[in-house]
């Protein structure tokens, strides 16, 4: 029986304007993703007539195991466009990247799935048209597809890659209760003026540098008030870590309640990774590389 196994990696935006709620409730962004090494791994296998989701490991628990979770819809959407009801997959995902964390865990595992069933099945559905499922699927899954380091406008889905030479050392401050993007978005109406002028050219251009204290002093994020307000020991958790040697920069990853600290180098972060967990909101760290590819 073919097994398939495809690595899911997780994002931090290292910018992420927020413009003008749209008419279909979306909000208009201006992002830039970078994909890390933290990822879920999707190990998909044939199962005729039928799509199966097995989900294990961090958080799995909160997710639901009945077909209505974004692996499976990503799965089935594939097979209603491209396929026929005789085909079908199990999916079992094992999590790495914290659930409901701002960290597309779910978008990456739906994109593993888009590309493990299309070749599962056969169905050589080119690159265009698993951008367009993805872009049904969220607004995060095209990045999730793409890998890198990518502009995102519109919804966040609408990408184009950017030249990002280097490594950079990430640790993420993982929370103990997730929260709603929905939620901070929603927040985020209700603290902001609408139509700011939503830019982040002065972050892209120094990512071409490669210098992680440029990149680390250009890290923005819109949606970090509403997210405070809805969890105010955010606050103290970006300025904790802020303040820990060797960090360059700090931002609230997506819509959060993760927080990413940026390194100077990898020891500095094995040492931010172990002193994080003194704040008690704190419920463990990861350290990862990034940017990563989609393999
Ligand atoms: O696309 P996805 O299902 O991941 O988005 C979750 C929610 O986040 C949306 O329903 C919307 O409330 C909010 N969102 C938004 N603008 C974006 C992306 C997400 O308002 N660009």
């Amino acid at each position: 029986m073919t097994e398939l196994v495809y690595r899911a990696p997780g994002k931090v935006n290292l910018g992420l304007r927020c413009s003008s709620r749209r008419p279909d409730g979306y909000h208009n962004l201006v992002t830039v993703f970078m994909a890390v090494e933290l990822a879920d791994t999707l190990t998909c296998t044939t199962l005729p007539g039928r799509i199966e989701v097995d989900i294990s490991g961090e958080g799995a628990g909160q997710i639901p195991t009945d077909g209505s979770d974004l692996t499976g819809r990503a799965a089935a959407l594939l097979r209603t466009r491209f396929g026929d009801p005789s085909m079908g997959a199990r999916l079992v995902v094992d999590k790495a990247i914290p659930v409901a964390g701002g960290m597309a865990g779910g978008s990456a595992d739906a994109a593993a799935a888009l590309r493990a069933c299309n070749e599962l099945w056969g169905l050589g559905v080119g690159a265009p048209d698993l951008m367009s499922l993805a872009a049904e699927l969220g607004a995060d899954v095209p990045f999730a597809l793409l890998g890198g380091v990518a502009l995102g406008v519109r919804r966040g889905d609408v990408l184009t890659p950017l030249p990002c030479p280097g490594t950079y050392h990430w640790v993420f401050a993982l929370a103990r209760r997730g929260l709603s993007t929905q939620d901070v978005f929603a927040r985020h109406d209700e603290l902001s003026a609408d139509g700011q002028d939503a830019r982040l050219d002065e972050l892209i251009d120094v990512l071409t540098s490669g210098d992680a204290s440029l990149v680390g002093a250009h890290l923005v994020n819109d949606l970090t008030p509403a997210a405070v307000s809805l969890r105010p020991e955010i606050g103290e958790t970006l300025a904790f870590g802020s303040a820990l040697p060797g960090v360059v920069g700090a931002v609230l990853s997506g819509s959060g309640p993760t927080c990413a600290f940026l390194c100077l180098t990898e020891k500095a972060a094995d040492d931010v990774a172990a002193r994080l967990p003194e704040l008690p909101q704190v419920l463990g760290t990861r350290v990862a590389d990034g940017p990563v590819s989609v393999d």
